[in-house]
């Protein structure tokens, strides 16, 4: 590359060849060169890395390849599911690398913050517990660049740290050249080959505990671990203070690496997030949805236990991944990667799903209805919902607006509806406002033929139907439902569906202010033989924008036992609706305000409580078998 005969300068020169993809292979050639590493594809395996300095490092957590238009580097993920994230390990112990420097020292890295935070680690060869602080460290704290050292000058007694905190704020997602020297005298911290902060307080010999790990990317002693979230492309260690005017050449030489920009503007992101749907004793799907095609897996575990990882079938669009083998009311932790061919990548936080509890278990679910519009009220409805942390939800229908319009469901449903659907399953059924639309088939994952179907949890079975389509007897529904109820064992049984077969609506079914209204809707009217005659406990509905509690019904009159109740709890979003002039015959309660329905059930008693959108309680039932 040169013929320069300064043997640091040759160093320096193989180390900038390496940042453009040359053979470093000259940096065995100083022998005040003590340890170097490029992470890159030629150097990075599997589960270790092979130093350009001869040593075998080992990769713990997960971590992978970055590329960019000037080369790749080592991306480290930060904490995940694993709890600890990603570094790379030097060496167990300083004792065990053997020939650390003494008495000088450079350590110098080109790196990219993702995430700042305090305590973090480019090179860390540092014990600091308690009042023992010793060997150094470089790294971050928040968004300046650190180098701290401990030398037998400032020794009181068992090590005394002393921080350099660089002055230049660096920015998230750009690349620096960070290098800390020290000549015995002085510490120093340079940023991009320029100096940002020194220190005479350190003098002497370089202290160190012998049984600290030594490690790129993390903090880390041993009772501490600080990983980094961020991109290394290399680290190199030398035992002699290299001038200012060495490593403003060195910087000068690699300064495009500088400039590269963040590809926060090609970021891959979600069209729809991750969520859950559908959740049964063994198993719960996972559905999202990205721009562009993508390599979709799904990582998750039990609160002890393995990480397990599946990939999605589908290539591009709509995700949904379907885990089995689970076990019964526990629960369980999930992130979603996500990578397009491009190399871009998002990744979701870590969170959790539960499965259905057996029969015999106690449980808790929330009814919603309409959350078809006013994304703010379904915004608190949702976050009402999930302050309860129930084990499920059920979504009465119309969910959207306009079922067609796919910015109903990733700009309005979806992104409302969280964090509630990222953690607890979504049970839904189609209203009269989804139109039927294919994307409904396509974000929900429901067993077939989709516009009906039922579910088991605890004591409880669920009876899912589409009151868009014929209800009637000698339908498809009527006798799939008939056949369910008649098999049905459980000591609880609800049926949702969207249009109310009782309802005090003032002008759904007629104009109730003159007359004459059929109160309710004459389709599912059809199926009410049928709950009563297999003693189905509450119908919920929605459809009519309010709260409408109906008496227990049993053959066209309210009754003391054995009756049917009807429940409407349209108040998840959509604008309000008002009543009746007058009280019909199986009218209870009636309230016209957003709100939600929690349910909860111990083997044969049942409570249920209406909560508005601003968490008040204003209707509560029970019911003992
Ligand atoms: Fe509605
Ligand atoms: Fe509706």
């Amino acid at each position: 590359m040169n013929h320069l005969h300064n043997v640091i300068t040759i160093i320096f020169c193989s180390f900038a060849a390496s940042a453009a993809n040359a053979h470093p292979a000259t940096a065995h050639n100083n022998d005040r060169f003590v340890f170097g590493a490029e992470f890159d594809r030629d150097h990075v395996h599997t589960d270790s890395v092979h130093a350009v300095s001869g040593h075998h490092l080992r990769t713990m957590g997960t971590s992978s390849i970055a590329t960019d238009e000037l080369g790749e580097s080592l991306e480290l993920h930060g904490p995940g599911l694993d709890g600890q994230g990603a570094y790379v390990l030097i060496a167990d112990s300083v004792d065990q690398f053997g020939d650390m420097p003494a008495r000088e020292l450079t350590v110098t890295s080109w790196v990219r913050i993702d995430e700042p935070t305090r305590w973090g680690g480019i090179l860390s060869a540092v014990s600091d517990n308690g009042d023992r602080e010793k060997g150094w460290v470089l790294g971050y704290d928040n968004d300046s660049f650190t180098f701290g050292i401990s030398t037998t000058g400032a020794d009181d007694g068992d090590g005394a740290m002393t921080y350099l905190n660089g002055k230049t704020a660096f920015e998230s997602g750009h690349w620096y050249m960070v290098t800390a020297t020290f000549d015995g005298e002085s510490a120093r911290l340079y940023v991009n080959g320029k100096l940002d902060a020194q220190t005479t307080a350190q003098h002497g010999e370089i202290l160190y505990e012998q049984q600290t790990p030594i490690a790129v990317g993390a903090y880390i002693d041993s009772n501490e671990l600080h990983t980094m979230q961020g991109r290394i492309r290399n680290v190199y260690l030398f035992d002699e203070a290299i001038t200012p005017e060495q490593i403003a050449m060195e910087y000068e030489r690699n300064s495009v690496i500088a400039e590269l920009q963040p590809e926060s503007e090609i970021q891959l992101e979600w069209t729809v997030e991750p969520f859950l749907c559908y959740a049964t004793q063994r198993s719960i799907s996972v559905l999202c949805e990205l721009p562009v095609p993508a390599e979709v897996r799904l990582r998750y575990r039990p609160a002890v236990g393995d990480v397990r990882e599946i990939h999605s079938s589908e290539k591009s669009g709509i995700h949904t991944i379907r885990i089995d083998g689970l076990e019964p009311g526990e629960p369980y932790y999930y992130e979603v990667i996500a990578e397009s061919p491009e190399g871009t990548r998002v990744q979701t936080d870590p969170m959790s799903f539960q499965t259905a509890v057996e029969r015999g278990k106690a449980f808790t679910f929330v009814m919603i209805g309409d959350t078809q519009s006013n994304p703010d009220v379904v915004k608190r409805v949702s976050d009402i919902a999930w302050s309860h942390r129930p084990n499920f939800v059920s979504i009465a229908g119309d969910l959207v607006t306009t079922g067609t319009n796919k910015s109903h469901w990733t700009h309005h449903f979806f992104p409302n509806m969280r964090p509630l659907i990222n953690r607890v399953p979504i049970f839904p059924i189609l209203g009269n406002h989804e139109q039927n639309a294919r994307h409904y088939y396509e974000y929900m994952d429901l067993p077939d033929p989709e516009y009906y179907y039922s579910f088991s949890y605890g004591d409880a079975d669920y009876f899912m139907l589409d009151s868009e389509k014929p209800m009637g007897p000698g339908s498809e529904q009527y006798l799939w439902l008939e056949d369910k109820l008649a098999s049905s064992d459980a000591r609880w049984k609800f049926v949702v569906h969207h249009r109310p077969p009782y309802s005090s609506d003032e002008n759904d079914h007629g104009n109730s202010w003159l007359g004459p209204t059929t109160l309710g809707d004459q389709n599912p009217r059809q199926m009410v033989p049928l709950y009563e005659k297999y003693g189905v406990d509450i119908v919920f509905n929605g459809h009519v924008h309010v709260y409408e509690r109906t008496f227990p019904l049993r053959d066209g009159q309210a009754v003391e036992h054995n009756g049917v109740i009807y429940m409407t709890i349209g108040g998840g979003g959509g604008g309000l609706e008002d009543f009746t002039p007058f009280n019909p015959w199986f009218g209870s309660k009636k309230v016209s305000t957003h709100h939600i329905c929690y349910v909860e059930i111990v083997g044969g008693h049942l409570r249920m409580q209406a909560i508005d959108d601003q968490g008040r309680l204003f209707d509560q039932i029970e019911i003992r078998k």
